[in-house]
């Protein structure tokens, strides 16, 4: 059989078959080594973009303060959703702000010296609702500032509001953030809390951020509250001492200070690392006092003063 196999008759019989066996497994061959030269092309292509995209990345991951500034679609259209609700206003007022405060809370971040607090969705909301609750009055107090950051950004927004905001800031300004019953590490900007870090920033906003006023010292402190009660507030921002008998002291403080129809927020109200805040507002609001409750934003709640 062998021999008649490699027979010569039999080799020439056979040629044509052989040359299309031939035919197709080179293809195949060609097929396979091209596809691998594809995915070597792909992956080479995948790292280069990879590393095109990090430079991007740096305008908003957390390197340099502690919160990526990368919202999901779905994080910002809960915030607008939010916002919205607490403020009574449209959806297209809301996301309009949502979209303005985000932008300068990038812009801020990248030119000023420090950070602002919290997580991207907070500072969003409270950027945005601040203007569109329509406080009564310009006069702004921030209790509990850190790199005065959050003020600055704050003024731009109620600018572009129309308005002309009057800052007024109470912080001990000790070198790092300071939280009773808590140790704050480094901060994650490098950078410290002192007043020229404050001034620093607040100049980024033009007049009305020099104008600022910046009154060191705890917002406990009786002779602070005597220098700072000088007039009533539209907007009282509690964001100082986070623990129960601290924004418990803030929100009697607020009472005394805050003009008719004016808007406090609670900041970091309901987050699980700060269950003081909401605790001592249940409390406060179990009392005798001014404050009506009109929603939350992320966490962020806000409450309005009532009318005289
Ligand atoms: C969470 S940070 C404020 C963040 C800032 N509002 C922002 O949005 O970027 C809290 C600040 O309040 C300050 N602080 C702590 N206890 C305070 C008090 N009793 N009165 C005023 N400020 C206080 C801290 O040192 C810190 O600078």
């Amino acid at each position: 059989m062998r021999a008649l196999l490699t027979s010569k008759v039999a080799r020439r019989a056979l040629r044509p078959i052989a040359e299309l066996i031939d035919q197709r497994v080179e293809r195949q061959v060609r097929r396979v080594l091209g596809e691998s030269a594809r995915a070597d092309v792909s992956q080479q292509e995948l790292k280069k973009l990879r590393n095109r995209q990090r430079p991007l990345e740096l305008f908003f991951d957390g390197t340099g303060r502690g919160a990526s500034r990368l919202p999901s679609a779905p994080h910002l259209t809960r915030t607008i959703t939010e916002l919205a609700e607490a403020t009574g206003r449209d959806r297209d007022a809301a996301e309009r702000n949502v979209a303005q405060a985000f932008r300068l809370l990038i812009a801020m971040e990248a030119l000023g010296v420090g950070r602002i607090a919290g997580g991207t969705m907070n500072i969003v909301g409270k950027l945005s609702a601040v203007p569109l609750l329509d406080p009564p009055n310009d006069e702004i107090l921030e209790i509990g500032t850190l790199y005065g950051m959050f003020g600055a950004a704050l003024i731009r927004m109620m600018e572009r509001a129309g308005r002309a905001p009057s800052l007024t800031i109470v912080d001990p300004l000790a070198g790092t953030q300071l939280q009773p019953g808590t140790t704050m590490g480094n901060d994650a900007s490098g950078t410290p809390v002192n007043g020229a870090a404050v001034r620093t920033n607040l100049a980024l906003v033009g007049a009305a951020g020099a104008a600022a006023r910046i009154q060191q010292g705890f917002s406990e402190d009786p002779e602070v509250r005597a220098l700072v009660s000088d007039r009533s507030y539209g907007v009282i921002i509690v964001d100082g001492d986070h623990s129960a008998a601290g924004v418990a002291a803030d929100l009697e403080w607020a009472e005394q200070i805050v003009a008719p129809g004016g808007v406090v927020v609670l900041d970091d109200f309901g987050h699980p690392k700060w269950p003081g805040i909401k605790e001592a507002f249940e409390k406060h609001m179990a009392g005798n006092t001014r404050f009506t409750f009109l929603g939350q934003v992320a966490h962020s709640g806000y409450l309005r003063a009532a009318s005289a």
